[in-house]
């Protein structure tokens, strides 16, 4: 379980996969999109998921289906 800024887990995610950690065994949160934190404003969104709604934790397997949830 991982809490960081994109360059962190840029780094972080790499290290991880190489020492032979399951991709969907490796979790991020990823709160820092939130604004309203319930669904309102949008400003989470990324997809159609809503980092409030759906997460804020994923798993590294969940962002590389949707990149741009930590590198946006
Ligand atoms: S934080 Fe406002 S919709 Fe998710």
């Amino acid at each position: 379980m991982a809490c960081g800024p994109p360059v962190f887990y840029k780094f972080m995610l790499e290290k991880l996969v190489k020492a032979g950690f399951a991709k969907d065994r490796i979790f991020l949160s990823l709160e820092r999109r939130m604004e309203c934190g319930i669904g309102k404003c949008g400003h989470c969104a990324v997809g159609y998921p809503f980092t409030c709604l759906h997460g804020p934790v994923f798993s590294y397997w969940d962002a590389i289906n949707l990149p741009e949830l930590i590198y946006t």
